[in-house]
């Protein structure tokens, strides 16, 4: 059985060209104390194959995508697939980012496909959830969140599932600057890791990396980290700084 990790993973969304990708990366990788923490880059595509080479031989540092296609190959034009990802040193996929489910349409029922694809290529998906803030504000927030890990990953088998990193993402803090307090995401993680207590037992849910997102910076990272079931966090913004985005992973 795996031990719980603790991850920062950074999204840099869809920034950067070639080269600031690669400094970025540079950056990081100078600026990186040896540790337990898992840091992540999950680049645009273009950037996978040569941030693969500059993060090569340090140990903690790995490569994430923001996306793949669900099938394994095949015509569909201007997509990427998890098998090409994996053959560019890919080990961690996000998987149903909110703006992703907003502004392309990805429900349930597909993001379900592109865990299992992600799985099947021996990557880890980073599962994204969370609500906006409507939904918060109608208080069904816990519902919601619910129903999302449900749908898309509870046909996994304990063995498949034990290899899941969930992001818990409210969506009414991402790129607003609005960050959950401590409490309301220790309270979201741990109604997290009760259903996965009910559905996997307790010993897979205290395994399971759950993740914070939304607004995670340098000021209110340790606050956020020092939560009993926050694991760390998958970063936006502040991961385009590397100043910051290692301030950050130096939060814990
Ligand atoms: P943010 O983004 O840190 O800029 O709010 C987080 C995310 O969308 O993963």
């Amino acid at each position: 059985m795996k031990k719980r990790q603790l991850i920062v993973a950074g999204n840099w969304k869809m920034n950067k060209n070639y080269e600031e990708g690669r400094d970025l990366a540079k950056d990081i990788v100078e600026r990186l104390q040896p540790s337990q923490v898992i840091v992540i880059l999950a680049t645009p595509f273009i950037h996978l194959n040569s941030i693969s080479n500059i993060i090569k031989g340090v140990s903690n540092l790995k490569l994430g995508a923001q996306n793949c296609h669900q099938e394994e190959s095949g015509a569909y034009t201007g997509e990427v697939s998890s098998g090409m990802l994996k053959s560019v040193g890919v080990d961690y996929v996000i998987v149903g980012h909110s703006e992703r489910r907003e502004y392309f349409e990805e429900s349930d029922a597909l993001l379900a496909k592109k865990v299992n694809i992600v799985l099947e290529k021996g990557m880890t998906p980073i599962f994204c959830c969370g609500e906006k803030l409507e939904v918060r504000e109608a208080n069904q927030h816990l519902e919601l969140v619910e129903n999302q890990i449900k749908n898309a990953l509870f046909h996994l088998l304990p063995e498949e599932f034990e290899k899941i990193v969930i992001a818990y993402e409210p969506v009414w803090a991402i790129g607003t600057g609005k960050t959950a307090s401590p409490e309301q995401a220790q309270e979201m993680h741990l109604y997290i890791r009760n259903l996965l207590a009910k559905q996997y037992g307790e010993e897979l849910a205290q395994a399971t990396t759950i993740l914070y997102g939304g607004s995670v910076n340098a000021g209110n990272a340790k606050d956020l980290f020092q939560q009993a079931d926050v694991d760390g966090g998958l970063v936006g913004g502040a991961s385009l700084k590397a100043e910051d985005f290692v301030m950050i992973v130096n939060s814990f």
